[in-house]
């Protein structure tokens, strides 16, 4: 498998199978950079199911780069909302206005010029260049990742800084130079729905016969699972504080961590406090008034660290100081479903569907 010609092979067999299999996708009906790009950074950590409804209903709002780039990064966020990894959104509006600003409205048909722009890596760059120029690139995904890890039996840490070099080099060995539309799509199918995480389905592999995992019986055992490092806990507490005007809620700073996305009020929670003395804190420098009601606590894990929320109601009167505040306002319960809420912060919300 390290010869020249099963390359060869191997993309012969995944565009035979492609061409057989390949699924009927939106973004495959368009050569269009803009929908092109579009649709590889939502597929980033995302699944293709999930994309889609997404896909369409930004392209019915911003059907082109222009009108993406003159939106506010609030409608974007807003369209955004529930498909996770917020900074994809950001950096997308920011291109788009590269994009408009420094390159006349004209997506760029190069690799280093698209891995300017961005939110747009070496990978992403090569599936662009590829899908939407017919240009050959190598991809180098989650799924590719992985089928390239089983095809040739990688059996190091598939994270590491070789590893990394070796995949690369596989990956543009690979790569069609005939027809790499097709071939990037073909493989990135076959590590979404042959190839998968776990248990792939091999016997319907069009690459079973040369695949090493196969043949040396790996392929449960490949790639080698990541070390599993204990991740730090930060603890919060977060408050929902209802009054005649809605729900209080505050926009975090637009750059940094989770920048530009809706909260509830939230404060750290030091070691050695309780709960709800924090709570309490928090409510008075809002200069709420009422009493704490303590809702279920709230986990969730990002890559960096595990969150532990704490999350408490208040039912206040009539408030008006907090209106001064520059990242606070209130919402209606319906405003707040489309509010781009970050995740840990919708499921406070689903924390408090039975009050009604
Ligand atoms: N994952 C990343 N890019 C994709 C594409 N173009 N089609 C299907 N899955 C993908
Ligand atoms: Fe993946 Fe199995 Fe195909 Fe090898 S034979 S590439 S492990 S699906």
């Amino acid at each position: 498998m390290s010869l020249p010609c099963a390359s060869i092979e191997v993309s012969r067999r995944l565009l035979a199978w492609y061409g057989r299999e390949g699924r009927d996708l939106p973004w495959r009906h368009t050569r269009d950079p803009y929908r092109i790009w579009l649709s590889e950074i939502m597929l980033q950590q995302t699944t293709v199911a999930a994309v889609i409804p997404y896909y369409e209903r930004f392209l019915k709002r911003f059907p082109t780069v222009a009108a993406l780039a003159a939106a506010s990064l609030d409608d974007v966020l807003t369209l955004w909302a529930g498909l996770g990894y917020y900074s994809r959104a950001r950096n997308l509006h920011l291109a788009a206005r590269q994009v408009i600003a420094e390159l006349g409205g004209v997506f760029p048909d190069s690799l280093d010029a698209l891995a300017a722009l961005p939110g747009i890596g070496r990978s992403t760059a090569g599936a662009i260049l590829s899908i939407a120029f017919d240009t050959p690139a190598p991809i180098l995904d989650g799924n590719v990742r992985r089928v390239l890890v089983r095809l040739f039996a990688w059996q190091e840490d598939p994270r590491g800084s070789r590893a990394e070099k070796q995949l690369w080099t596989w990956a543009e060995l690979l790569t069609s130079m005939e027809r790499p539309h097709d071939y990037a799509q073909a493989i990135m199918d076959l590590g979404a729905t042959i190839c998968t995480p776990r248990e792939p389905a091999c016997d319907r592999c069009p690459l079973q016969d040369l695949c090493q995992a196969f043949g040396q019986g790996l392929t449960a055992a490949l790639p080698v699972a990541r070390k599993r490092q204990k991740l730090p806990v930060r603890r919060q507490v977060a408050l929902v504080v209802s009054a005649p005007g809605g729900l209080l809620l505050r926009q975090r700073p637009p750059e940094g961590f989770l920048g530009g996305l809706w909260e509830f009020p939230t404060a750290d929670l030091p070691e050695g406090v309780a709960a709800v003395q924090a709570a309490g804190r928090l409510r008075d420098d809002l200069g709420v008034h009422g009493a704490l009601e303590a809702r279920a606590d709230v986990r969730h894990a990002y890559s960096h660290f595990k969150l532990e929320l704490a999350v408490f109601r208040v039912a206040a009167g009539a408030v008006d100081r907090i209106a001064e505040g520059r990242a606070y306002r209130w919402w209606s319960a319906r405003e707040l479903e489309r509010l781009p809420l970050h995740g840990a912060h919708r499921k406070v919300c689903s924390t408090l569907v039975d009050d009604g």
